[in-house]
């Protein structure tokens, strides 16, 4: 049995990092990824190149010296962005990417698209210069059972988006069904998807079954085990077009256990640990390279780290917080409710 591994410094191509007291907290827990595309979802967005820039300083000083991750800056699309801001933003180095999210869809996101027809010029404008479109990709429409709403975005809002906006590079962010799965698969090389540790590990009985579990809940909402099944599939496949984002997305405690608690999962402490344990209980562990270390950067069209992690499978298991502080507050961090005997070492 494989007890060691060696691969390519990883990449996280969807991070929330927050920013003040919770920034300092959780960025260290990033700080062993190589890259990470850093979700503008704060309040307010990051809606400009020059707040890009200033929250990415952030970043860095709440990062320790030793720190391998370098943040990729995204803007946040909004009804009223302008096409040559975001070219310029790209080309100028400061933005790697631009997060849609339709307004209301999430965390944070009412300042989302609510036109897509206002956006049109922003998106031809992204495909004539190669700038990638993150899509959080739920319908809001309050008529849409929340379970189906990745499948009837597809249809209804991604797939006529690509068609009308051909060339336009897109990553559906966190896939969470056998339907992201295959129009994902259904795409050339100008679309791919990211997938969730957490997602790998849990369906939606973590959340529901035997009482409420908010700290399994995220958005979007985990699905059931047949979605979760089609998703270890996906990232343990190889293909190109799958690679990780975790999507940790932490909250202090107090707001996540609250009648209206909010959605996100904190994987940024464990997540290599679980998701060696995943693919080797996939049969796959030749394969992690691939999906946390390669097919991203390729994609982006960067080359991978130079350096590399190596993973080593121990008869302890590997110890993690199981909350953290945060300014005065606590961040619980995901439980994937098996012991994790894979650690990182540096
Ligand atoms: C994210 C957050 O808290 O910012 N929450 C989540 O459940 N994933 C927003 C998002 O990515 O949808
Ligand atoms: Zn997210």
């Amino acid at each position: 049995m494989t007890d060691r591994i060696t691969i390519r410094r990883p990449d996280d191509w969807h991070l929330h990092l927050r920013d003040g007291a919770m920034l300092a907290a959780v960025a260290p827990h990033s700080a062993g990824f190589g890259r990470a595309i850093i979700m503008p979802n704060l309040v307010p967005p990051v809606v400009t190149g020059a707040q890009a820039a200033a929250y990415r300083n952030r970043i860095l000083a709440a990062l320790p010296d030793s720190a391998a991750l370098q943040p990729q800056m995204t803007l946040y699309l909004t009804d009223a962005t302008e096409p040559a801001d975001v070219v310029a933003a790209f080309r100028n180095g400061i933005i790697r990417a631009v997060k849609l999210y339709p307004a209301g869809a999430t965390t944070n996101s009412a300042s989302g698209v609510t036109d897509f027809d206002r956006v049109q010029p922003v998106l031809e404008a992204m495909a004539e210069a190669g700038v990638t479109l993150c899509v959080h990709g739920e319908v809001t429409d309050p008529a849409v059972d929340i379970f189906d709403r990745e499948a009837v975005f597809i249809d209804r809002v991604l797939d006529p988006l690509r068609r009308r906006t051909p060339g336009l590079r897109v990553v559906m962010e966190h896939v969470t069904t056998s339907d992201g799965v295959a129009y994902a698969r259904s795409g050339g090389d100008d679309l791919a998807a990211t997938i969730t540790t957490h997602h790998l590990v849990i369906n939606r009985n973590a959340i529901l079954a035997g009482g409420i579990r908010p700290h399994y809940y995220c958005l979007p909402v985990a699905k059931r085990e047949s979605h979760r099944l089609a998703l270890r599939e996906a990232a343990t496949s190889g293909e190109a077009r799958f690679f990780l984002g975790t999507d940790s997305a932490p909250h202090a405690d107090s707001a996540k256990l609250q009648p209206c608690g909010c959605a996100g999962c904190f994987t940024a402490p464990n997540t290599m640990s679980i998701l060696a344990q995943v693919f080797e209980d996939e049969g796959a562990l030749d394969r992690l390279e691939a999906f946390a270390s390669l097919n991203g950067a390729a994609f982006y069209r960067l080359p991978p780290n130079d350096d590399r992690i190596t993973l080593v499978r121990r008869d302890r298991p590997a110890a993690y917080p199981a909350r953290i502080d945060a300014g005065g507050e606590t961040v619980t961090v995901f439980d994937p409710g098996f012991p994790l005997f894979w650690h990182q070492e540096d």
